[in-house]
């Protein structure tokens, strides 16, 4: 079971906003229901789900939801400052079909039955780029089986990172993995510049789009 305890120091102004729009966004993570009829209920709806991990200020989970209304996103974000940003845009923006998940994704995950959630993306998660620490990154093999073990056949797992060597190491658990196709020629998917895929940019670095489709 994942550990990772990250919170982060909040603003009065961004406590308010947790408060005051928490409980209007928020999933029940209480793991005594399967998590398909939590899911379900906080929703309202059934349609195809997609899981947006790490969502950091919500400026790509803000413009998926806007340009997919017929589909919901679920964004699953540990740090509670990130979680705030993004329900003040998701708020301001008007948007109905963007839930919020303050949960390590892996927990989260780990809970949910086959077809509960029918894409997963995970834009620029943190790079861990010393060798030492390069087991902390969140998508590695562990993590590529449980989502394959979730998506239905058509489901997408996207990663995106601006770090050569860890789009060749989720290429590569994504092969060995051997459920998901990838398609080396697949164009960019349509998505803002997020925060850090800027920070990535100006460092002067290559972004990798990792786009991988569940047989
Ligand atoms: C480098 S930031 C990227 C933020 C944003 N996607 C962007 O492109 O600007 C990575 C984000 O992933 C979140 N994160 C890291 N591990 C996570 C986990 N296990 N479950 C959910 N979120 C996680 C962090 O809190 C952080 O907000």
């Amino acid at each position: 079971m994942a550990t990772t305890k990250v919170r982060g120091r909040m603003s009065a102004a961004k406590v308010r906003v947790l408060a005051e729009l928490g409980p209007r966004y928020a999933v029940d993570l209480d793991p005594g229901r399967p998590l398909g009829e939590r899911l379900g209920e906080a929703f309202g709806r059934s349609a195809d789900r997609m899981l947006d991990v790490g969502i950091g200020n919500g400026e790509a989970t803000v413009a998926w939801a806007a340009a997919h209304p017929d589909r919901d996103v679920l964004a699953v974000e540990l740090h509670r400052p990130s979680a705030a940003a993004t329900l003040l845009a998701v708020e301001e923006a008007g948007l109905t079909n963007v839930r919020l998940a303050e949960a390590d994704v892996r927990s989260l995950l780990a809970e949910a039955a086959p077809g509960d959630v029918h894409d997963v993306r995970i834009l620029f998660p943190d790079p861990w780029p010393k060798r030492r620490h390069h087991h902390r990154r969140l998508v590695d093999p562990v993590l590529v089986a449980t989502v394959a073990g979730v998506l239905p056949p058509g489901g997408t797992l996207h990663v995106a990172t601006d770090w050569e060597g860890y789009a060749a190491q989720v290429v590569a658990a994504v092969e060995a993995d051997g459920r998901f196709a990838i398609d080396p020629t697949a164009e960019r998917p349509d998505r803002p510049v997020t925060t850090y895929e800027a920070l990535g940019r100006a460092a002067g670095r290559t972004i990798h789009d990792v786009c991988a489709t569940r047989r």
